[in-house]
């Protein structure tokens, strides 16, 4: 069988096994409205979970950037494309995250696949959790280093591999807040064996940024974590409402980092415009707790009309905006999300290989762009369309 047949017949396994992934196209957006072949679907699919992405201010500061700067940076931030308003962005980051030092990487994905390589590498440990995110993993396999990953938050396991490893070099990599599953790691108890244990823990905060923790400075603050220990990541892509990610923490390692990742080295820095859209959206974050307060009411809404509904689904006990309902096979979460868009809402079906075989859910993503009418129009769907 040649390349190409194979590649045809992998790709009939796909459909075969109702996992083939499809595009839809996005005509128009307006807040949480998003218009698909001439109709508008009210969105719980999206990360934006402050309702920053489509804010006229950070658009403005946009446009602003890129009369000035233009819309392309040109070069690697090692050559010439790190301007002064990428400087003030990591500045203004690191003031917000208290934090010694931040990095301002292009993109999260990349962030991790250059992070975990430069921090540690052959005959060097790493510590996963099972659930973690994609890059993540990918970041870990990259750095060479052997890599144990512990059952979903299991903290006698990652104890027990912890005493048990004699490699030089120990690092503990978690989600901070669980995207597929919303709930959020327990941090303070790793940090307690990081340091017992002589490890640094690296915790990517995509989707705790912003929403977690005092003026959403995330889940290290929420848990009023201080470590030199600690690693921070987070990705300005989510609640941020742009494009990008950073890395925070002691100014050794934030230094380190910048001569070693090869994603950040060898890549074209983000355009200013994306910076400047960033540095107008930390001043909205730390200034509009009323986004926070409005999506943990949305949450409390869906869980008091449907926790214990068996007949919906099994709701994951989620303080976070990522409010999953597992529905368990592949083709009837497909069915659910297809009777919810019948009525006019997008709330995506998510089925392996992004969470576990058996898992397959409807990943309800809340907005503060979300009003309490939204909310309504979620639960009264989602009650119909079983
Ligand atoms: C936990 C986590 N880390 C990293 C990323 C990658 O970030 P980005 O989308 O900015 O590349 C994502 C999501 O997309 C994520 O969910």
């Amino acid at each position: 069988m040649n390349l190409l047949a194979s590649i045809a017949h992998q790709l009939d396994a796909l459909d075969n096994a109702q996992l083939r992934r499809k595009r839809r196209v996005v005509e128009a957006v307006r807040g949480t409205r998003l218009t698909v072949e001439g109709r508008e679907m009210l969105a719980f699919c999206g990360n934006d979970y402050l309702g920053l992405a489509q804010h006229p201010v950070l658009a403005e500061a946009a446009q602003r950037g890129a009369a000035q700067w233009g819309v392309g940076a040109t070069a690697s931030p090692l050559v010439c494309g790190h301007t002064a308003s990428h400087e003030s962005l990591e500045l203004e980051l690191a003031r917000f995250l208290g934090l010694p030092r931040a990095l301002y990487f292009y993109a999260g994905f990349p962030a991790n696949v250059g992070l975990l390589p430069a921090l540690v590498g052959r005959g060097d440990a790493v510590f996963s959790d099972a659930l973690n995110h994609a890059c993540l993993i990918d970041g870990a396999r990259l750095s060479r280093a052997q890599i144990h990953v512990f059952p979903h938050a299991d903290l006698a396991a990652l104890d027990a591999q912890l005493a048990a490893c004699t490699s030089p070099r120990k690092l503990i990599v978690t989600d901070a807040v669980f995207s597929m599953d919303g709930d959020i790691a327990p941090l303070p108890e790793m940090l307690r064996l990081a340091e017992r244990h002589d490890a640094l823990l690296l915790i990517d905060d995509a989707h705790g940024f912003g929403v977690l923790g005092p003026g959403g400075r995330g889940s290290a603050a929420h848990f009023d974590l201080r470590s030199p220990r600690l690693i921070v990541m987070g990705t300005l892509s989510k609640a941020a409402g742009a494009a990008g990610a950073f890395v925070a923490g002691d100014a050794r390692i934030v230094e380190w980092v910048m001569q070693r990742a090869r994603s950040y080295i060898f890549a074209t820095a983000a355009p200013a415009m994306v910076t400047e859209a960033l540095r107008a959206s930390l001043r909205l974050i730390e200034a509009e707790e009323w986004r926070r307060e409005r999506l943990r009411a949305h949450a409390k809404r869906l869980h008091d009309a449907l926790s214990g509904d068996a007949a919906i689904g099994r709701l994951l006990d989620s303080p976070t905006p990522i409010q999953p309902l597992i529905i368990g096979g592949n083709g009837e979460a497909l069915d659910r999300m297809a009777a919810l868009w019948r009525q006019g809402l997008w709330v995506p079906a998510i089925r392996p290989p992004t969470v576990p075989e058996g898992t397959a859910r409807l990943r309800i993503s809340l907005s503060a762009a979300h009003d309490d009418a939204d909310v309504a129009q979620l639960i009264e769907a989602l009650r119909a369309g079983v």
